[in-house]
């Protein structure tokens, strides 16, 4: 659904992206991470055909990027960073006011008005003036704008920033649902749970892309895989056990825990707890290791040149 080669784009000088080479395919959620200046938005703003690549090549929705813009704007919908609503006229005006540019017909525009207010919670507020309306209220009438029109890829720039705890969930529940309907995502965020918790696959940017992969994958890559096994007291012996097990990569010990890397834990863990409490071990909990996006995501960013 998405697709580019090279993608550049120079301010001035200003090398904002750099030679981006990426795929999303439809039905996935990407998303898109990194540091303030990263050119996230930048990278956003090409895809929409809103401003030109410097060079390189992008398709999206099977249309190319410049050739056919007509084409992929109408089968794109954009939250941008700023909504850009219009502060006099009242939410229901807006989203009808847009629909109209979509060109939907009457009665499709007053369904697709009325369904996007109902699920953004927006709908009690529907014939009030936008310009009185809170930031996150604004957020979510731009979401609701950018899907008027059942758009194939929809390109959200941190849609949950403004939003608090509660409408940040309405709109991340919002996006798997859209998923689930078959639209491809890309979204870029600073939240980096939200996106280990929405994305099937995650980009990390810094002019260019750093990483792109799984979240679970990014995790791997950098730290491989440890069991952790909790137990009532660690001693020399339990660890003596652990180091005769020939697939035991490394064990790191850390008061009543023992972390263990293993290749392939689910295969290798039976046998590690049957080691363990052979030699005496009176085993509390056994999980695997998880590392927080967060440091997979500063690990990749503070270790990355530009
Ligand atoms: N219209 C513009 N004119 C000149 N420079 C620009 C323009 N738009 C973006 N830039 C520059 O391009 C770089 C990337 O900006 P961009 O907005 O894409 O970053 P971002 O990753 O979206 O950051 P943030 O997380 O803060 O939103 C920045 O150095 C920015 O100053
Ligand atoms: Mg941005």
């Amino acid at each position: 659904m998405i697709e580019t080669h090279g993608l550049t784009k120079h301010f001035n000088g200003n090398h904002a992206v750099e030679d981006l080479d990426l795929q999303v395919k439809q039905g996935e959620i990407f998303a898109f991470l990194g540091p303030n200046g990263a050119g996230k938005t930048t990278t956003v703003r090409m895809l929409a055909c809103l401003i030109a690549p410097t060079r390189g090549e992008a398709r999206v929705a099977g249309y190319t990027v410049g050739g056919e813009s007509d084409a992929i704007r109408a089968h794109i919908g954009i939250l941008t960073e700023s909504p850009g609503l219009y502060e006099k006229l009242s939410a229901r005006q807006n989203l009808d006011f847009f629909a109209r540019l979509y060109g939907l017909s009457n009665s499709a525009r007053d369904d697709a008005v009325k369904k996007h207010l109902e699920m953004l919670g927006l709908w009690e507020r529907r014939d009030e003036a936008v310009g009185g309306f809170s930031k996150g209220m604004k957020q979510k009438l731009a979401i609701a704008r950018a899907l008027l029109h059942d758009p194939k890829v929809v390109f959200l720039d941190e849609p949950t920033s403004a939003l608090d705890p509660e409408a940040a969930k309405i709109v991340r529940d919002f996006i798997a649902e859209l998923k689930s309907e078959g639209h491809t995502i890309f979204l870029c965020t600073h939240n980096l749970d939200e996106a280990d918790r929405l994305a099937d696959r995650i980009g990390v940017m810094k002019q260019r892309l750093i990483q792109v992969d799984t979240p679970e994958n990014l995790r791997r890559k950098l730290y491989g895989r440890r069991v952790v096994v909790r137990t009532r007291a660690v001693n020399d012996a339990l660890i003596a056990a652990l180091k005769t097990l020939a697939f035991v990569k490394s064990v790191e010990r850390e008061d009543s825990r023992v972390s263990i890397a293993l290749d392939d834990p689910d295969a290798m863990t039976p046998a590690v707890v049957r080691a363990l409490v052979q030699a005496g071990a009176e085993i509390q909990s056994v999980g695997e290791e998880k590392h927080s996006l967060e440091e997979v995501y500063l690990n990749l960013v503070g270790n990355h040149q530009t």
